[in-house]
């Protein structure tokens, strides 16, 4: 084929990723997003194969068996839960993938021209933090590397020493060879020259993405992940450059642009900044207020009985889905209480914040796998005016994103960050199986409010209870709520 077609069908796949990437931001043309992106990949994955530069198509086919072979293993058997360590996997291998092909280029030929020199130096760096950062990313979310932030003394300033070293070897590697080993042997390190300065390279960034990973608490992976997955997007824009490659150079460049807007909306999310998350310890401490503010709460339980005949009684529901739906794989007899509730003509809505679950759309793909209709789904500013008119909020396996402390406590580390107003619903049910904190590690005063009913339990077990109870509900009766008391009356 010859390279002008071959430019062109680069360009189609190209546009097709532009377009998968535009569906994919609404969740009604998600799926059809995903179709697009998938088959622009395909129409470049099959022309690159008629590439003159190829070598030897055996290999490339054994590869492609392989790699397709346990790719759709680990998509099968991933748990929804484990999503965060499979995307780590994957970024790391697009980081490793960059680094293999730019030293291999380098070695096939030192390039003369110094652009070249500074992408393959570009590739290996950001390719090399990205395989060993993300590996242990998956490790810390997966439990084989501590979950906890390891500190040490010195350890900004040993990390950054390392990456000033990495910078100056790829000054070295850049600058004209000959001067460059002149340089090299008059200061004694003669060894380093050439390939021997390219592994050096790739070591020290294999080392320096274990080093910037490790510090940060496992809490936090899904942020590094997003962050490492826009330098994944960078390392493989890099080494198109290397290969001449434009459809490598126009994804890597999507990638590592929508990568970087995501952490950052995470980030916004969280009213953290990148540079808090990346220097590490987050979630380390439990402290939710300041010294003498640690008050004591009291809490007022429900039961199913007593909260079926509530909501059977209510006009208007927002659940709130959070991370221990999740856990419990609670979404299925969600949609079922939703089912139930609109049978008796009850206005049922979702509250979805942007960081609640652990994944960026967590809640949407798990409502959306139990058939939830989208037009259901309400994003944060979308509803939260609108809590002060529901009779009945439901909290299920939520907590920091319905912490009224993000507003009310200066001192809170989760202050400023932008919640779910469920204390401003008529009353607010909370699901979980404890007082227990959650990702933040921090109190919830929520769970004191007069308004608020806590009911304990597993989200899965606890909704199979409350749904049949729902079911034996009759329609014939008044439900009072005066201060936090309940009274049902029921007509015969
Ligand atoms: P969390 O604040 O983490 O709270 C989850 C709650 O679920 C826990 O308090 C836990 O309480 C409960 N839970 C766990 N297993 C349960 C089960 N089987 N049944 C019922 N409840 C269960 O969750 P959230 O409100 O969704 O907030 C998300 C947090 O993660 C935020 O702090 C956010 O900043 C952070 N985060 C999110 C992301 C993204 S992109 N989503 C990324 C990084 C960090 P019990 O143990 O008492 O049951």
């Amino acid at each position: 084929m010859s390279q002008d077609i071959l430019i062109i069908i680069y360009l189609i796949s190209s546009i097709l990723f532009i377009f998968g990437i535009k569906q994919l931001s609404k969740v009604k043309t998600a799926r059809i997003g995903n179709f697009t992106s998938a088959l622009g990949m395909l129409i470049a994955i099959v022309a690159t194969l008629f590439d003159q530069k190829i070598v030897n198509l055996e290999l490339i086919f054994i590869g492609l068996l392989i790699g397709s072979l346990i790719g759709a293993i680990m998509a099968l058997k991933v748990e929804m839960t484990a999503m965060p360590q499979m995307v780590a996997l994957l970024n790391g291998f697009g980081g490793g993938a960059s680094l293999l092909v730019a030293s291999a280029d380098y070695f096939k030929e030192a390039p003369t021209e110094v652009y070249i020199a500074v992408t393959i130096f570009l590739s290996i760096l950001v390719g090399g933090v990205t395989f060993t950062g993300s590996i242990i990313a998956f490790g810390k979310l997966q439990g084989i590397v501590t979950e906890k932030a390891v500190v040490y003394k010195f350890q900004h300033p040993i990390n950054l020493l390392l990456l000033l070293l990495t910078i100056i070897g790829g000054v070295f590697l850049t600058i004209d060879q000959r001067t460059s080993s002149e340089i090299l042997s008059t200061i004694g390190l003669g060894f380093l020259i050439g390939e021997n300065l390219l592994i050096t390279i790739a070591i020290l960034s294999l080392i320096i993405g274990v080093l910037i990973v490790i510090p940060i608490g496992g809490a936090d992976m899904p942020v590094v992940i997003s962050l490492l997955n826009s330098y994944s997007g960078i390392a493989a824009a890099m080494t198109g450059f290397v290969l001449g490659n434009a459809v490598l150079v126009i994804t890597g460049s999507l990638v590592g642009a929508s990568g970087i807007i995501l952490t950052n909306i995470m980030c916004k999310s969280m009213n953290r900044s990148l540079m808090n998350v990346m220097l590490g310890g987050f979630g380390s401490t439990t402290a939710s207020v300041g010294p003498g503010e640690a008050k004591e709460i009291v809490i007022k339980e429900v039961g199913a009985e007593e909260l079926a005949m509530m909501l059977d009684g209510a006009s208007n529901v927002i659940i709130v889905p959070g991370y221990g739906m999740a856990v419990a794989q609670a979404q299925h007899v969600v949609k079922e209480l939703m089912d139930e509730l609109e049978k008796r003509g009850v206005n049922v809505r979702f509250a979805i914040h942007p960081v609640a679950g652990r994944m960026p759309g967590h809640m949407n793909v798990l409502l959306a796998e139990a058939a939830v209709p989208y037009d259901k789904l309400y994003e944060m500013d979308q509803i939260n005016d609108d809590f002060s008119n529901c009779d009945v909020a439901i909290v299920i396996g939520a907590n920091d994103v319905v912490n009224p402390a993000a507003r009310n406590n200066p001192n809170s580390p989760i202050y400023g960050m932008p919640i779910l107003n469920v204390d401003k619903a008529k009353t607010v049910v909370v699901i979980k199986r404890s007082l227990n904190p959650g990702y933040a590690g921090i109190d919830n005063e929520l769970f004191g409010y007069p308004n608020c009913l806590m009911y304990f339990g597993d989200a899965k077990a606890s909704h199979f209870k409350i749904n049949s109870r729902i079911k034996r509900t009759i329609k014939n009766k008044l439900f009072l709520n005066y201060k936090g008391y309940y009274v049902t009356l029921c007509f015969l």
